[in-house]
This record gives C-alpha cells, structure tokens and sequence, in this order.
C-alpha cells in the first residue's frame, strides 16, 4: 500500500530558557536547545491507523503538531513531511503558509484531547462546524449548515437539526467529543490526527467514542494517526503501532506482532502494566521503575538505559539504531533483539 503520510527524520528542539552552550570567549553565545523528537521517521499506509504510544513528555503531540504545521514559532524543526499518493505527495515541512492552510483543516483534520477548551464555548456546535466548512468551501451558510447538521448525523448526535443549536455546556463530555469529531470530518479529510481523542473521557464513553471511529473509518476510508499513553486503547483500533520514549521511536510494527513478540524492553514494560484476561487478581500489574528523562538531561547513549534491566556498558556509549527483528517488526535496541513471544491477548 503506498503511503499518505511519510515522516522522514523529523526532529523538534525547544530553545532551553536559561540555558547556553559554551562558546569562544567573545563570541555570540548560541542558546542551547532541548531534544524533544529525534530522527523519527515512519509512514503511514492509505486507510491503515497507526497507534503511537508513549508516556506522557515522549513527543507524540508535537509529532501531530508538525505534521499540522501548528508548533510555537519557537520550536526548530529538521525532516521532510510528506503528504499524499502516488507521486502527488508534498512535504509539509516545507510547504508555503497558503498551502498549508489549505490542507489544514480539509484533508488533514485534528481531534484533540479536551474538547471543552478545544470549542469556542460562546458559540453554538453547529455553526462552529459550519464555520470549518465555511473556511474551506465557496458554498453558502445555508448549505454549510445542512453540512454541519449531516456531519452530526454521522457521529450519531440524536436530533442534529435541535442539538446544531446548543453550546458546549449543554452537552455531555462524550456529545462534546462527538462534536469535534464531527468538525473534523466536515470537510471529509484523508488524514485525521486523534491525539488521546478518549483520555477525558470515563470508560463506558470511551468505548462508544473508539466504536465511532471505527464505523467512520470503513465509512469514509480514513487514515489515522491515533495518539495514545495507553496500548489497551490502542490495541482496540490500530493496525500498527509505533512506540516513543523519550523523543525516539523505539519500536514499530504490526499491532499483533507488537502485543504478541515485543522485542524492546520499554514496550515489555509497558505490556506488563496492561491488563488482560490471563492476569491474576490480585496480583500487582509490572510497573517501569524510574522516570522518563528530562530534556536537558538525556543520556548519551540509550534513553532507556537508566530504567533498563538488561542494559550493559555500550548502551551509554551511543544512541542504538533500529534493527529489522522480523519482517516490517523494528527496535531500537542491539542487546535485546530476540522479540519475546507472549500469550495471545
Ligand atoms: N512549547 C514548548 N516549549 C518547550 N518545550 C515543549 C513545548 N511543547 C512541548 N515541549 C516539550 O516537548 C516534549 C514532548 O511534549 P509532547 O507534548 O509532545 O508530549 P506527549 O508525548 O504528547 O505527552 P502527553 O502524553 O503528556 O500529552 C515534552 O518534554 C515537553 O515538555
Ligand atoms: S540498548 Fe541497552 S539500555 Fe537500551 S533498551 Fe537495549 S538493552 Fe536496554
Ligand atoms: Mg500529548
């Protein structure tokens, strides 16, 4: 399947406030930068959905943020972007404002986290999803609307035509993200970007909210780049998995060959703290001793190697490459590259 979404290299620095690199006496001292996405690269296949995983700071926001063009005008960002099929892709990286604003918001649609300060809460739903339709169509704010209240339709919000009307605080949580989903695929976009789209949501809703996504995928063939902290959320909907720590990619494969033969040790980590129908209760669920790293202090070799149990002396020497453990299944780490088979989920 040629790929809609390949990320090639990309890195994202922060300036670090307060900090500076050492310099010739005299000369202009150049403010030293954090690290918060290194050399990551995957791509992403027409209508497949990628899972990215990851603990809270490993970059996986700001990943989405570059492919939207939305990061603070501070962030320093190296790569290529590209976006589109069969030679028609594009790298948006490097993409004039013009064209990216054309893109944004059309084919390539965001779901954010907390939709309560993602919607404008003094206007009503309905004409913020016609405005969405407004800032890329010629039509008219008669047929934007009818559009708004079909894209409500689609999300499943009983009585569109009388829930177009409310604001934000009239509806639940669960109705709030049915809205912005609905503002994301107004327009009907090739890509949409979920970043932890179930996170504020209780479980119940969660599930009605990943079951949506679901039907709108096949209905609309959509491509997905899922964001998520959590593999069992992921694990419901992804066809592949990429995992994160720390700015790295660290491991990526298909979602079965993720769960059943993880071949990094952070991913072993992170499967020991899920639960699944073999664990028994009362039995404590694994835990990763230690904390992710800072910026400003990323080790020189490994970033998993203060937290790792199966670390030797290279591993602080220089950052692993990723290694190929089975067909399309990638780790980055040297030591352990024999993927563990686990018991089926
Ligand atoms: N505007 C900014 N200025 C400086 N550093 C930033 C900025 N935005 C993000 N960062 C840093 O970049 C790193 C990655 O942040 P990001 O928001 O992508 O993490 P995340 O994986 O999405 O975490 P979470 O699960 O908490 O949402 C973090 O260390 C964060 O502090
Ligand atoms: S490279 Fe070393 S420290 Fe890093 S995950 Fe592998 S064994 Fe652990
Ligand atoms: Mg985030």
């Amino acid at each position: 399947m040629p790929a809609l979404l390949d990320i090639r290299k990309l890195s994202i620095e922060f300036p670090a406030a307060g900090l500076q690199s050492a310099g010739q006496p005299g000369a202009a001292v150049p403010t030293r930068t954090l690290p918060a996405v290194r050399d990551l690269s995957f791509s992403i296949a027409a209508g497949e959905v990628l899972g990215l995983v990851g603990e809270s700071g490993s970059g996986k926001s700001i990943t989405s943020l570059a492919v939207m063009r939305l990061l603070p005008p501070q962030a320093r960002i190296s790569g290529e972007i590209f976006f589109g099929e069969n030679g028609s892709a594009r790298n948006l990286a490097a993409l004039p404002a013009d064209s990216m604003r054309q893109l944004r918001g059309s084919r390539i649609a965001m779901i954010f986290q907390e939709p309560m300060t993602a919607l404008n809460p003094v206007m009503r739903v309905g004409d913020q999803i016609s405005e969405a339709v407004l800032a890329h169509g010629t039509g008219s704010k008669s047929d934007a609307a009818k559009l708004a209240v079909q894209a409500m339709t689609d999300v499943a919000i009983p009585e569109p035509d009388r829930r177009a009307r409310d604001y934000p605080h009239q509806l639940s949580g669960g109705m709030r993200q049915r809205i912005m989903i609905a503002m994301a695929i107004v327009n009907r976009p090739q890509l949409l970007i979920a970043d932890e789209p179930t996170t504020a949501l209780d479980v119940t809703i969660q599930a009605q909210i990943l079951d949506l996504l679901a039907q709108l995928r096949g209905k609309f063939g959509l491509t997905m780049l899922f964001i998520s902290h959590d593999l069992a959320v992921v694990s419901q909907v992804a066809d592949r998995v990429a995992v994160m720590y720390a700015g790295n990619l660290v491991e990526l494969g298909a979602r079965q060959e993720i769960f059943r033969a993880p071949a990094h040790p952070y991913t072993r980590g992170l499967l020991r703290a899920v639960p699944n129908l073999r664990t028994e209760r009362g039995h404590p669920l694994g835990t990763i001793e230690g904390t992710v790293p800072p910026l400003h202090a990323m080790p020189p070799g490994c970033a998993f190697e203060p937290r790792c149990g199966f670390r030797i002396p290279e591993c602080t020497r220089t950052v692993p490459p990723l290694i190929e453990v089975a067909h399309g299944h990638w780790a980055r780490c040297p030591v352990v590259n024999v993927p563990v088979v686990t018991a089926a989920r």
